[in-house]
C-alpha cells in the first residue's frame, strides 16, 4: 500500500519520472476540494477551498519536494539546500530526513512562523538564520550550490514546479471540470507557475473541457509583480510570502497573461480579516499568507470586478497552526481565567452571551 501512496504513484504518466526514480512518499497530496456554503452565500459565487494545509508538514511543499528529492537521489545528491520564509524548509527537512540526505537550510532571521522553525529543527535539517531578507537568502543559496555538490530545492529546481502541479489536476478531479477562477497566494511565484502548467496538461490531456483564469493576490507590501519592478524591502504580516523579487516571475506573469487573468495586492488588513472569516465561518484554519487568496476574491466582488456565480477554488497553501502568534494576536487576549467551580463557568458563559 505504501508504495501507492503519494503523487508520484498517483501521477505518474504526467510526471518525469523513470524506472530509476526511487520510491519517495509521506503521503503528500490528495487533499481536499472543500465548499465553503457560508462564505459561497455571502459572496454570490461558487467557492471552493483547495486545502493544502494537510499536506504531511502542513502545505503545498511537500508535492514539490518529494518530486525533488526523488530526483535529488536518483541523481546520486547527497545533499539539498534551500531558503525559506518557512514552508521550504519544513518541507526539504522532512523528505530529506525520509531519504537520508544531508538538509541545510537558510531563513531571514526573526521572519518566519513558529511553528515551521520547530518542524525545520525537528526534522533534523541545518538551520542557518541570515540578518537579511528571503530574496537575499536565495542569492545566496543559488550561488553556493551553482559551486557545491549541492542540490537546490528552491522552486528554480523544475522537479519543485512538476510536483506541484499536481494540485491542478486534483481539483479538475474533484470538480469535474476545471473552475472558472483560480485564486492564489503569490510570494516567489513558483505555485502559479506550476498550476498552470498543470491545467494546460490535464486539458492537453482531455480530462477537461476548459481551462480556468488564474488570479494571483499578493501582499501589498510584498507586491513585485503588481508594481512591475522588485520591492527591496519586501513588508507584511504573511511572512510566507514576505518576498520581493519572485524567482518565477516569467512564469506567472505567462499565466495571468495566457488565461487571461489578472495580479491584484491585498492589504495586511484585508488578509487578517479574510484569515479570521475562513476560520469562523466554514471552520477552516489556514496561514495568513494562505488567506491573501480570499481576500483577493472579496476585493474583487466588493469592488463589482467579478460576476456573480463563478465558480472559483481558493489555494489554502499552508496550516493555520503553522503560525499560532497570528492566530493569538488577532483575538488580543488569552482565555479569562475563573475559579474552579460550577457558578464561575456559568457566570462567565451567561455574560458572554449577553444575560
Ligand atoms: N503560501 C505559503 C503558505 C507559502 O509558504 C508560500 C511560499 C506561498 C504561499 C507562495 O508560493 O512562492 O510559490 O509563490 N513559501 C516559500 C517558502 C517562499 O520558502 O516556504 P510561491
Amino acid at each position: 500500500a505504501d508504495r501507492q501512496s503519494g503523487i508520484i504513484a498517483r501521477y505518474r504518466q504526467f510526471l518525469p519520472v523513470t524506472e530509476k526514480t526511487p520510491h519517495v512518499s509521506l503521503h503528500e497530496g490528495n487533499t481536499p476540494l472543500i465548499y465553503a456554503p457560508s462564505l459561497s452565500r455571502q459572496l454570490g459565487v461558487e467557492l471552493y477551498f483547495k486545502y493544502e494545509g494537510l499536506n504531511p508538514t502542513g502545505s503545498f511543499k511537500d508535492r514539490g519536494m518529494v518530486m525533488a528529492v526523488a530526483k535529488a537521489l536518483e541523481e546520486g545528491s547527497t545533499t539539498i539546500m534551500c531558503a525559506s520564509t518557512g514552508n521550504t524548509s519544513a518541507a526539504a527537512a522532512a523528505y530529506a530526513a525520509r531519504a537520508g540526505l544531508r538538509c541545510i537550510v537558510l531563513i531571514p532571521s526573526g521572519n518566519i512562523a513558529l511553528g515551521k522553525l520547530a518542524q525545520a529543527i525537528a526534522y533534523g535539517a541545518e538551520v542557518i538564520a541570515i540578518d537579511g531578507n528571503f530574496d537575499e537568502a536565495l542569492r545566496i543559496v543559488r550561488d553556493i550550490t551553482a559551486a557545491e555538490p549541492i542540490t537546490l530545492v528552491n522552486s528554480v529546481n523544475p522537479y519543485r514546479i512538476e510536483g506541484q502541479k499536481t494540485a491542478a489536476f486534483e481539483i479538475c478531479d474533484a470538480l469535474g471540470t476545471s473552475p472558472d477562477i483560480l485564486a492564489i497566494p503569490v510570494g516567489n511565484a513558483g505555485n502559479i507557475t506550476a498550476y498552470w502548467k498543470g491545467f494546460k496538461e490535464y486539458h492537453a490531456a482531455g480530462k477537461t473541457a476548459q481551462l480556468p483564469r488564474m488570479f494571483g493576490f499578493q501582499a501589498a507590501g510584498a507586491a513585485p509583480l503588481v508594481l512591475g519592478h522588485p520591492v527591496p524591502n519586501p513588508e507584511t504580516i504573511a511572512t510566507a510570502i514576505r518576498i520581493g523579487n519572485p524567482a518565477s516571475k516569467d512564469g506567472a506573469l505567462a499565466a495571468i497573461a495566457e488565461s487571461d487573468g489578472l495580479v491584484d495586492s491585498v492589504t495586511d488588513e484585508e488578509i487578517l480579516h479574510a484569515y479570521h472569516l475562513l476560520a469562523k465561518s466554514e471552520g477552516i484554519f489556514c496561514e495568513p499568507a494562505s488567506a491573501a487568496s480570499l481576500a483577493g476574491v472579496i476585493k474583487l466582488r466588493e469592488a463589482g470586478r467579478l460576476e456573480q456565480g463563478l465558480t472559483i477554488a481558493c489555494v489554502l497553501t499552508g496550516n493555520g497552526l503553522k503560525d499560532p502568534n497570528t492566530a493569538l494576536k488577532l483575538v488580543g487576549e488569552e482565555p479569562r481565567s475563573v475559579p474552579a467551580t460550577r457558578d464561575a463557568v456559568m457566570a462567565l458563559i451567561r455574560e458572554n452571551a449577553g444575560g
